[in-house]
């Protein structure tokens, strides 16, 4: 794969007319146009952007999916079948947003890691400290138990992003010593818990910017970048990826 991965993450923004125009000016740009960058757009515009992406290199992500695997009376879930079914190639899963205002717990996660899985689909698995967590010392053992969903999975088959919750969206960005430092660790704590010597491709997210994102992304252990609020705007998304593709 060419560069370091790139996802952006439009969260519940944009409308179909804006969301299009949005997308088409994305694959304009030869910067983002190429294989190692996703979107991750609202699932209502998914098809939406399946056939906007179709001949393009960028893959098409979901920002979550439901707990349950089988087809049947689970009013409002969107499974992983059809999230494969509308072209998704990842999944974010447990993003923060998701466990702070769904209280979505590892129990749950677990079940969709595994659904994700089972869809031949690649879940982003999102992990993360509050503000509280890291002052107070424990979020080293937050980002394990976070992890541990991942026992039994092989290393290869899931992705995972380390956004700490003080950094999302806040513009306030993690040092690049703090980065580095919690990369490591997950690498060395998934070897653990998924019992394998090969190491796991993790993300760094949380106020990736069009001016930090070639410092970031040039760490060595980290292997690409989830992007909130910058992958809405063409220029910054684009110098992210730019950042990245120079790097792998
Ligand atoms: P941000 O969001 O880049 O706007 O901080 C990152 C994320 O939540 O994935």
């Amino acid at each position: 794969m060419a560069g370091k991965l790139v996802i952006g993450n439009w969260k519940m923004n944009g409308r179909r007319e804006a969301s299009a125009a949005l997308v088409n000016a994305m694959l304009a740009d030869s910067r983002i146009n190429r294989a190692g960058v996703g979107i991750a757009a609202p699932a209502v515009y998914l098809p939406l952007l399946e056939s906007s992406l179709s001949g393009s290199e960028v893959t098409l992500a979901a920002q979550d999916v439901s707990r349950f695997g089988k087809d049947g009376a689970f009013t409002g879930d969107i499974s992983a079948a059809m999230l494969a079914d509308v072209g998704c190639r990842y999944v974010l899963v447990g993003h923060s947003e998701r466990r702070q205002y769904h209280g979505e717990d590892e129990a749950v996660l677990r079940d969709k890691l595994l659904n994700v899985l089972a869809a031949g689909l690649v879940p982003v698995l999102c992990v993360g400290e509050t503000l509280a967590e890291r002052e107070n010392g424990v979020y080293k053992d937050v980002i394990r138990r976070q992890l541990s969903v991942l026992e039994g999975l092989a290393p290869h088959q899931v992705v995972v992003a380390y956004e700490p919750v003080w950094a999302i969206g806040t513009g306030k960005v993690a040092s690049l010593e703090q980065i580095s430092a919690m990369h490591a660790d997950i690498k060395a704590w998934c070897l653990q818990i998924q019992k394998s010597d090969a190491s796991i491709c993790t993300l760094y997210g949380g106020s990736v910017k069009a001016d930090n994102a070639e410092a970031i992304l040039s760490i060595d252990s980290v292997d690409g970048a989830l992007v909130g609020g910058a992958s809405l705007n063409v220029e910054s998304f684009a110098m992210i990826c730019k950042a990245a593709d120079k790097l792998v």
